[in-house]
């Protein structure tokens, strides 16, 4: 991949000195590598294990991969068109857009606010949660419409948790992720609560399509590339979708549906492996599992999201405090390392960006932030612990691409990636991109040429807008199949046009003039 930014090339990993390391910190050090490295035979193992079990997701039985069919079906065409809303109930941050889609073939205009999602909602109720979203959109829709009469908005609500979807305008949260852990939701449907919030506000949107942010980043990385074949997200989860058609999805066989109608899959890919029979789990990994809110779930996601690496660094140098024989830290005050989740990722990118050799920056920040001051060794360890971590984060991730890539039988695609790791973890996408060559046994790129800059079979390239643009291009998917009669996977075809532009005569979905 190509860097925007001019300068001499960095190395994924530094060579660092490690000449006056002693011998017991040299010592953990090898042994952190053997934990944490993921070798290519193990990387082909977890792949082939991992295409069995995206098949096995999508039998009558199921499997631990939830591969859940969204009922978005078919990519879209770039000449989509109409206005939308988009709601994003992301981690930290509640992001509302209103997207336009032109005449003219993949463009879109958008306008957007972002709400933070107070810390107490994550832990909160059910109630707290709808009011506090419908709040949000009213506010959008006052700022933005003031004294206009309005149709109905259809809304695209990407809802980046895993949903059973009977309907796109339906989901059952399956359980929370990502530490959320609010009460009254699981096992239920949550467009009737958040629609009922919206009601009681009088605020005039209709939602058409509950999205997965994953679906929501395929599909808009498609609008303007198509050899887009799979959506990923690398965040503060992970997970990604796919387009599967519908003979290769015994779970919906019942249903009669013509086998070559695509359908897009979330995958959920997170719980891959949730019965923990190929993952090189390391002690800590169990730690993070045990102490989470949702135990025994999302064992994959737990050993590469951007939630978890932190901790995951947290937990290992506290361990190596903790052991007598190991000097680290010695007569320090550690009390601040030992706050769980008191790291973040970002915290782990600034000791792999650190672009001096003596590791001065690292130094800093470990004073600065947990009062702790490192010796030269100790930060060779810290570094070295970084670069294995975020090392294994993109190795493991990329065997749920090869995966995809292998049951689809795509030799080339590009794939869109979107979050905060994929997007600022340095070196993610290198690593990912090695991977994915060892894992595929690539020798040569596309056309004979060399690999690398653009030539990879399989390229992991930064996605369009998925929860803004994906989730308005799906709104308008699923309105154009309304219009056209194709209801399937629709609850109440009728009920979704009311009252938008989209039912008026000769409509394509919302002209501009219909606002007013
Ligand atoms: C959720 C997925 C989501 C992913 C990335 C996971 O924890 O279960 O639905 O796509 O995070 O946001």
């Amino acid at each position: 991949m190509s860097s925007t930014s001019l300068g001499p090339r960095r190395k994924p990993s530094r060579k660092g000195s490690m000449a006056d390391v002693p011998k017991d910190l040299l010592q953990e050090i090898k042994r952190l590598e053997d934990l944490f490295t993921v070798d290519t035979a193990k990387l082909k193992a977890i792949s082939d294990h991992f295409v069995d079990e995206l098949a096995k997701g999508l039998t009558k039985e199921g499997g631990s991969i939830p591969m859940n069919p969204t009922w978005c079906m078919g990519f879209p065409t770039g000449n989509e068109t109409g206005t939308f809303l988009a709601l994003d109930m992301g981690g930290t941050n509640l992001r509302v857009c209103e997207i336009n889609l032109p005449e003219e073939k993949g463009e879109f205009d958008i306008i957007q606010s972002k709400y933070r999602m107070p810390e107490e909602l994550k832990t909160g109720n059910a109630d707290e949660l709808w009011a506090y979203i419908a709040d949000c959109l009213q506010q959008f829709i006052e700022y933005h419409h003031e004294g206009e009469r309005l149709d109905k908005l259809p809304l695209g609500f990407t809802f980046s948790y895993p949903a059973t979807q009977d309907y796109i305008d339906h989901g059952v949260l399956q359980r929370w992720t990502k530490g959320f852990d609010i009460d009254g939701v699981e096992g239920k449907d949550v467009v009737p609560p958040f629609e009922a919030a919206l009601t009681e506000r009088g605020v005039p949107i209709k939602l058409t399509a509950l999205i997965n942010d994953t679906t929501g980043t395929l599909i808009a990385s498609s609008y303007t590339d198509q050899e887009m074949k799979i959506g990923c997200i690398f965040g503060t989860g992970c997970n990604a979708a796919y387009m599967e058609t519908c003979g290769n999805i015994p779970k919906l066989a019942d249903m009669k549906i013509d086998p070559e109608q695509e359908i897009a899959i979330n995958c959920e890919w997170g719980a891959f492996d949730n019965e923990h029979k190929i993952l090189p789990r390391t002690q800590y990994d169990v730690i993070i599992d045990k102490d989470s809110p949702r135990p025994g779930q999302q064992a994959f996601e737990k050993m590469i999201a951007g939630l978890y690496l932190g901790e995951l660094f947290r937990l290992v140098l506290l361990d190596l405090h903790e052991q007598p024989h190991i000097k680290i830290f010695e007569g320090q005050d550690v009390a601040s390392l030992k706050k769980p989740y008191s790291l973040d990722a970002s915290f782990l990118s600034d000791i792999e960006n650190d672009p001096y050799e003596n590791l001065l920056e690292t130094g800093d920040m470990f004073h600065t932030k947990l009062g702790i001051k490192c010796l030269k060794p100790e930060l060779e360890l810290i570094r070295r612990l970084a670069e294995l971590i975020g090392t294994r984060s993109a190795r493991l991730s990329a065997c749920g691409v090869a995966a995809i890539c292998k049951k689809k039988s795509y030799k080339t695609c590009h794939v869109g990636a979107d979050g905060s790791v994929f997007n600022k973890y340095p070196h993610f996408k290198a690593r990912g991109a090695q991977a994915l060559k060892e894992i595929l046994d690539w020798e040569k790129g596309r056309d004979g040429k060399a690999l690398g800059r653009g030539n990879d079979p399989v390229e992991i390239l930064p996605a369009e807008d998925g929860s803004g643009v994906g989730a308005a291009l799906i709104a308008a998917l699923t309105l154009k199949r309304v219009q056209e009669g194709r209801t399937m996977g629709i609850r109440d075809p009728e009920g979704m046009l009311a009252g938008t532009a989209a039912a008026k005569p000769s409509s394509k979905q919302v002209a501009p003039e219909a606002k007013k």
